[in-house]
Order: structure tokens, then C-alpha cells, then sequence
């Protein structure tokens, strides 16, 4: 059984996570249920610190809030000392209610509404990533009109072919994300920032894909983008501030998968980019690091009360197959649906039972709603909780309200004691945004069918 931070199985067979009974917070706060380790969460932050900041003092690690973000989370990235990635106007909104320091915000996107660029100039933000030449337009003409100089990364795309899902890849060439070295484009970008009083160079950006089990596509990246470094001194004798690498580490879903620690990675990191420096005898740049999963990933789990259990004949081979219903599904957790994501789950309130019955865990929306192909845990009973592992990454931050829906609560558990961070949507919130224009109000008379 995989288990991570602070969970343990208690003697009576419950899962025990952040010091709390699982099954208690199911009880308590309903499910499904997001429950996150605080201890774990604060222990990776703390990881990555101390891992780049050993090798290579001059180092910026951000938290990339797309894989998790509420108020609570950005108090606790701000606590630990990480800078904050945000991607759009509402992630910038949630770090700024959460009086996270606008200076130690980087805002990401690759397609920035204006409204999004001036949000960012007028609450301060530390650095803004470039992602295309009509962005900079726009960030030029903002900028101007105010009189503040922002500091920008040109987001590059390095042309490589890093090797995890299709739909997680982000650093090949054919991508919509950044531009491109190899075409001239990055250059050209960089040029026009050089060139505008409005706007301050600080450096280049990539991030190569997500979900990676070691650091050797990021080793690739980190070549051309050295090599990069070295273009712009020799074109425009401009010694480059800053040399961003994204995230992108991976996380154990399964026993089976060994991705790298969080030391390992660093080192590789590290090593790669002193070579790459000393092999055009570049100044160090601020080194930026942008980790997500392998921050929040872990720290997560989710709780589902089991429903029916179905035994249905297999098509394909004689014998049965048994599909267990939960209550959630693909609306707090679509990415299995996304890109064939995997899961390890355990039956929370029999742990300590052995995981000897093969089942398929169905979601209860329509369409192919599968959270789990094929999986073995203890024999389920209607009623059961269902620990499903992993989770703390891009889940409560993909949910949705499919099936009307009401999204899950999360709860932070520390020490033995569990607060609420995100309320369970209620049904009344589902149709707070609906509106009913007069012509609709009433059914026209005779028309009762
Ligand atoms: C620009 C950028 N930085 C960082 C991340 C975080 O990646 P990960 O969660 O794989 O560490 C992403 C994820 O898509 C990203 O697009």
C-alpha cells in the first residue's frame, strides 16, 4: 500500500493523515472530501529550498498555483518563503486576498486578457511571462499609460520532446506555448523588450512538460537554453538575469513508478546549468524553479463514500468484473478522463485488510466516467470510504460542476486537527449565477405539456 507524509493505518483499520481519523473527516465534512497534509505540504516547499539552495544560493523556487490554489495555500506558500506562479486573473485575485506579496507574484498565460495584464501592473506584480509579440504590445501600451517599468521573462520554446503524456508536453516546437529559438522568434521578442522604455528584460522562461520521472528532458532543455543565453550577450551583449526552468517533476501515482527526489532532481538541475554556464563562460543567472505537483501532489487525497457494488459479465473473457460507484467522479477529478491519469486507492476504513479483490472504480457521471481501470482493494461494501491517493495536484484545481455538481470541501489536516480551507459548494450555489430573463418567467398559457 502506498502512503505518504504523515498517514498511517491506526489499529482499527482506518487511515489515519495529518494526526486525524479519514474516516471521521469523511464523517464530519462529507464526501467526497479533499483532505490535504499540511506537514507534507510544508515538508516538500522546505525540500526544494534547501535542495537549490545548497548547490546554487542564487535561486527563486515559485509554487505554480495551477496545481493547487486557495487562500489557505497561498498563506502557506507565503509562510514558507516560495514565490507564487499564477496564471490567470482569478489565481492573481486568490493570492492577492490572501495578502500574498505582490512583488514574489510571476503571472504565466498564454493567452493574457488585457484586463489580466493591467490587473498585474496595477497590483505590482514581480515579474510577468512573456508568451507572444502581441502580449508585449499590449504590456508596453499598459505599462506606459501607468509609468511603471514591468519585469518580463520571454517564455521560450526550446524544441524538445519531453517524454510523459502527449497533452502534458509543453517544450517541443509544435506548441502553443512561448517562442520559439530555433525560428528566430524568442530573439525577435526579446529585441522589441530591449528596445521599449516601457518594459524591462529579466530574463528567459521555458517549462518543458509535467509528470517527468527524472531530469534528463529538462538537462536537454537546459543545453539550448544555455546556448540561448549565450546567443542573446553575443547579439545584444546583454548578460541575462534570469534563467527560468518551469516545474514539471513528477510524483508516484503507483508503487511501480520511482520518479527522482526532490534532491536528485536539484542536483541534476544544478550540474546541468553550471556546465552549460561555464561552457560559454556565462555570469550565473538567478536560477527560477516553478514546482507544482511535486509540491501539492502527495499532500492530497481524496475521500468517496462507495455506492452500489456491480458484478457485470466481461465481454471479452468469461467471468465478471466489479464496479464500484462512488459519489464524485470526473468533476473533481478529471484527469483520468484528460490524459488516462492513474490512481492508487485503498478501502480507508478496512486498510489493514488485504487489497486481494481486482475492481474498476466508476464515477457517477455520465460518459465514460472511469476514475480507476483496474485496481485491487479490499473487498468493498456499500458504505465504504474510499482513499484514493495522489490527488493534492491539479484535482481540486480541475474540478467542475458537471452533473451540477456541488465541488468538494477541502480540509487541511495538521496535528490531529482538521480546518476547512474550502467550503463544499451547496445547491443553492450551483444556481447562484443562473437567471431566468422575464420571457422565460412564465409558461404561456395552454402550453402545459
Ligand atoms: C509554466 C508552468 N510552470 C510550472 C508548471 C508546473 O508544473 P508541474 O506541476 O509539473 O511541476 C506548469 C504546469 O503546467 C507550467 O505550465
Amino acid at each position: 500500500m502506498l502512503l505518504f507524509g504523515t498517514q498511517r493505518i491506526l489499529d482499527n483499520g482506518h487511515l489515519e493523515v495529518g494526526g486525524c481519523d479519514a474516516v471521521e473527516l469523511a464523517r464530519a465534512f462529507g464526501t467526497p472530501l479533499y483532505v490535504v497534509d499540511e506537514e507534507l505540504l510544508r515538508t516538500r516547499m522546505r525540500e526544494y529550498l534547501a535542495a537549490f539552495r545548497g548547490l546554487y544560493p542564487k535561486v527563486a523556487i515559485a509554487f505554480a498555483g495551477k496545481a493547487f490554489l486557495c487562500t489557505a495555500m497561498a498563506r502557506i506558500v507565503e509562510q514558507e518563503g516560495l514565490n507564487l506562479d499564477v496564471a490567470s486573473a482569478g489565481e492573481l485575485h486568490t493570492a492577492l486576498a490572501a495578502q500574498f506579496p505582490a512583488e514574489r507574484i510571476s503571472l504565466h498565460g498564454n493567452n493574457k486578457s488585457i484586463a489580466e495584464i493591467e490587473l498585474a501592473l496595477d497590483s505590482g506584480v514581480g515579474r510577468i511571462i512573456v508568451d507572444n509579440l502581441l502580449e508585449l504590445e499590449r504590456i508596453s501600451a499598459a505599462a506606459g499609460a501607468r509609468g511603471v517599468v514591468p519585469h518580463l521573462l520571454i517564455r521560450c520554446a526550446p524544441g524538445i520532446d519531453p517524454h510523459t503524456h502527449r497533452r502534458i508536453q509543453t517544450g517541443q516546437d509544435d506548441t502553443k506555448f512561448g517562442l520559439n529559438i530555433r525560428s528566430g522568434a524568442a530573439m525577435e521578442a526579446i529585441r522589441k523588450c530591449q528596445d521599449d522604455s516601457a518594459l524591462h528584460f529579466a530574463g528567459i522562461h521555458c517549462h518543458i512538460g509535467s509528470q517527468l520521472m527524472d531530469a534528463s528532458c529538462h538537462e536537454q532543455a537546459i543545453e539550448i537554453m544555455c546556448a540561448f543565453l549565450h546567443e542573446i550577450r553575443e547579439s545584444t551583449g546583454v548578460e541575462v538575469e534570469e534563467l527560468n526552468l518551469g516545474g514539471g517533476l513528477g510524483i508516484r501515482y503507483l508503487e511501480e513508478q520511482n520518479p527522482v527526489s526532490v534532491e536528485e532532481y536539484a542536483r541534476a538541475i544544478v550540474t546541468a546549468v553550471r556546465g552549460g554556464l561555464a561552457r560559454y563562460g556565462l555570469k550565473e543567472p538567478m536560477l527560477g524553479q516553478e514546482p507544482g505537483r511535486s509540491i501539492a501532489g502527495q499532500a492530497g487525497l481524496t475521500l468517496y463514500e462507495i455506492g452500489a457494488v456491480k458484478k457485470v459479465p466481461i465481454s471479452e473473457a468469461p467471468g465478471y468484473r466489479s464496479y464500484v460507484n462512488i459519489d464524485g467522479g470526473m468533476s473533481d477529478n478529471p484527469r483520468p478522463q484528460l490524459y488516462d491519469a492513474v490512481y492508487h486507492a485503498f478501502v480507508a476504513n478496512r486498510a489493514n485488510e488485504p487489497a486481494d479483490t481486482s475492481v474498476r472504480v466508476a464515477g457517477k457521471h455520465c460518459e465514460t466516467d472511469i476514475l480507476i481501470q483496474e485496481t485491487r482493494i479490499q473487498a468493498p461494501e456499500t458504505g465504504d470510504i474510499l482513499a484514493v491517493q495522489g490527488t493534492g495536484a491539479y484535482n481540486y484545481a480541475m474540478a467542475s460542476n458537471y452533473n451540477r455538481i456541488p465541488r468538494p470541501a477541502v480540509v487541511l489536516a495538521r496535528d490531529g486537527s482538521a480546518d476547512l480551507i474550502v467550503r463544499r459548494e451547496t445547491l443553492d450555489d450551483l444556481i447562484a449565477q443562473d437567471i431566468i430573463p422575464e420571457r422565460l418567467a412564465k409558461t404561456p398559457a395552454g402550453n402545459t405539456n
